[in-house]
């Protein structure tokens, strides 16, 4: 398509109805106002003027044309958003030359495998048990449709006639899983009388089915039974329900792992529609990649039976491998999260997830402990050797302190005790280092202060006019998300106010800054005592300090390195020591 013919295209596109598919708009005036689908708020602050035949959103300040704003929604390429806009437009598509995508003849037949699945459900009197069963589990008539669930028929060859009937040729189906042949070339379905549940790539396209057996009369029958690898199926690269998700991964900028689509289904159900997992493989580094093209950040919600914690424990590695900001939910009484939801239903389901969203440090911590009977001597010291080297792996002086504390806690010894038996340890481990190994720890050790003073900020504003005194010109070593906060806090919300208040400030931070907040709140407040801790701050700002001298000196030391001028240099050298002898003065007071 010439440029021209793109900008009719633009055009003659009615932005109000494309932009409707996706959002609820209202009427104002001469535009149409809803709530932004590329960011999450409350109040809308996304106009789409027909006028003017373009978006814009006044809070994450997206804007564009309607071929942008499908690139935007969609999440893909400009040529395959062009295509879409074309599809909309009711014309016809007429593409660089570029050849067919060679897998499209096989996707056609996995289509028309799925809506006969569907069909069958829904239309053949036979479905009754099945659709019963659903019922059982809490799936809806709408989780159907959304998920377009299916029936296999209980004969051999129903689904092998209709294909006939269409006139695809037997080896493209049989290539893709759907019909096999016996020895003398006869074909047969692969699938009978199994509920199913079609798999979809990112885009939708239907690429596999995962079928689960509905009647328990045969205990040899596996309880799934999922399509082979084929050349439009590699399990490693697929997710399940990512087509669906990546819209509200997109809005949350978060992602949900799940171990089973029945988690997955059951989370969708409640609300949390970011939901995601793997089937019948372990989650590997291609679907982190693939999740990584929409947000670098994760809960892992699998199930908290011993299994569930072994898996979770392998992708906490994957994702923190890949750059990923990790998250898990531990569930108890070795539940998974449907049936959670059965038994408690949605809205406490949700609750549940939200109050549970721990780190990967307290995960740990809590899954070595979990469920141990501690009266066992063996168990006991095996206990605790597993907790001290996680605590040791963490090379952090304050999360050793406060897993310290909170395991002495918990064994109901002293303090003092579980510290002498850790100090022990680590001399005869010669502090090797286990599980949590990605973790930067002087990072982390920096992020840990930064966020405690934020939150000690938030005490009082005497309080934090005083640190901001003292920290005013190291704030270059807090993280971008960390300064955002602490520049609303001071500069924002204690002009205007007196005293703190959670919900008047998150009103005036950007939606970006709220994971950061929620941050502070998840790792600080529920574990740090409440109350303000005076030695505790100015250990803090000590760090601060450190740190930015530590900043200061190594661009000083390259500055050194690459002058040729002898007063720069001379001047440089001077400046470098001075810091070293005021940072060994200040750690000797
Ligand atoms: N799985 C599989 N083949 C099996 C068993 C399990 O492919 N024989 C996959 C499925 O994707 C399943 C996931 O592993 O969803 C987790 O297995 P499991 O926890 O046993 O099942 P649930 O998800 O709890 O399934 P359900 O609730 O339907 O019993
Ligand atoms: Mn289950």
């Amino acid at each position: 398509m010439t440029q021209d013919e793109i900008n009719n295209l633009n055009e003659q596109t009615d932005i109000v109805s494309l932009v409707s598919k996706y959002v609820k708009l209202e009427k104002q005036g001469k535009n149409y106002k809803g709530l932004c689908p590329f960011h999450n708020e409350k109040t809308g602050s996304f106009i789409v003027s027909p006028d003017k035949n373009i978006f814009t959103c006044f809070g994450c300040h997206k804007s564009g044309n309607p071929l942008k704003f499908i690139e935007l929604i969609e999440n893909v390429e400009f040529p395959d958003a062009l295509k879409m806009l074309c599809d909309f437009n009711g014309v016809k598509y007429e593409g660089r030359k570029t050849q067919e995508n060679p897998n499209s003849k096989y996707y056609k037949i996995m289509d028309t495998a799925k809506s006969f699945y569907n069909k069958f459900l829904l239309n053949d009197k036979s479905a009754d048990k099945a659709l019963e069963y659903l019922k059982s589990r809490g799936i809806t008539d709408d989780i159907i449709n959304d998920f377009e669930i299916g029936l296999s028929p209980n004969s051999y060859d129903v689904l092998y006639q209709v294909l006939n009937d269409m006139n695809y040729n037997e080896l493209d189906s049989s290539d893709i899983g759907l019909i096999s042949s016996n020895e003398k070339g006869k074909y047969h379905d692969f699938f009978v009388n199994r509920i199913m549940f079609p798999v979809k790539d990112d885009r939708g396209n239907v690429v596999a089915f995962s079928a689960r057996k509905f009647y328990n009369d045969d205990p040899a029958q596996p309880k799934y039974i999922n399509t082979k690898e084929t050349r439009i199926y590699r399990k490693n690269q697929i997710l399940f329900n990512l087509n669906l998700a990546k819209q509200e991964i997109n809005k949350k900028h978060r992602v949900i792992l799940h171990e089973g689509q029945m988690d997955v289904i059951a989370s969708y159900k409640s609300g949390l529609k970011e939901a995601v997992c793997s089937l019948g493989s372990a989650f590997g580094d291609d679907q982190a990649k693939l999740l990584a093209k929409y947000t670098k950040s994760v809960i892992i919600a699998y199930d908290g039976d011993d299994p569930g914690v072994k898996s979770a424990i392998k992708a906490i590695e994957v994702f923190k491998r890949n750059g990923f900001d990790v998250h898990l939910v531990l569930y108890p009484d070795n539940m998974d999260p449907d049936e959670f939801v059965l038994k408690y239903g949605k809205e406490k389901y949700v609750e549940f997830f939200e109050n549970n969203i721990i780190d990967e440090v307290e995960y740990l911590f809590r899954v070595t402990i979990l469920n141990k009977n501690l009266d066992d001597k063996n168990v006991l010291n095996k206990v605790k050797s597993d907790v001290f080297n996680l605590i040791s792996s963490l090379n952090s002086p304050i999360l050793e302190e406060k897993y310290l504390k909170r395991f002495s806690d918990y064994l109901k010894a002293s303090y003092e005790a579980v510290y002498e038996d850790y100090q022990k340890q680590s001399k005869n481990n010669g502090n090797q280092k286990v599980i949590v190994k990605e973790v930067d720890p002087t990072k982390d050790l920096n992020k840990e202060c930064e966020l405690r003073l934020i939150y000690y900020a938030t005490k009082s504003k005497k309080l934090a006019l005083e640190i901001n005194e003292k920290i005013n010109n190291d704030l270059d070593v807090f993280s971008e998300s960390s300064l955002h906060l602490w520049f609303s806090l001071l500069y924002n919300y204690y002009e205007e106010y007196d005293e703190f208040d959670e919900k008047l400030f998150l009103n005036l931070i950007p939606e970006n800054d709220f994971n950061q907040y929620k941050h502070l709140n998840l790792v600080l407040g529920k574990s740090l005592n409440k109350t303000f801790d005076e030695e505790d701050l100015n250990k803090c700002i000590e760090k601060i300090k450190d740190m930015k001298i530590s900043l200061r000196n190594k661009v000083l030391r390259d500055r050194i390195l690459a002058s040729s001028d002898d007063t720069e240099r001379s001047r440089n050298i001077d400046e470098m020591f001075k810091n070293k002898r005021n940072r060994e003065k200040r750690a000797h007071n």
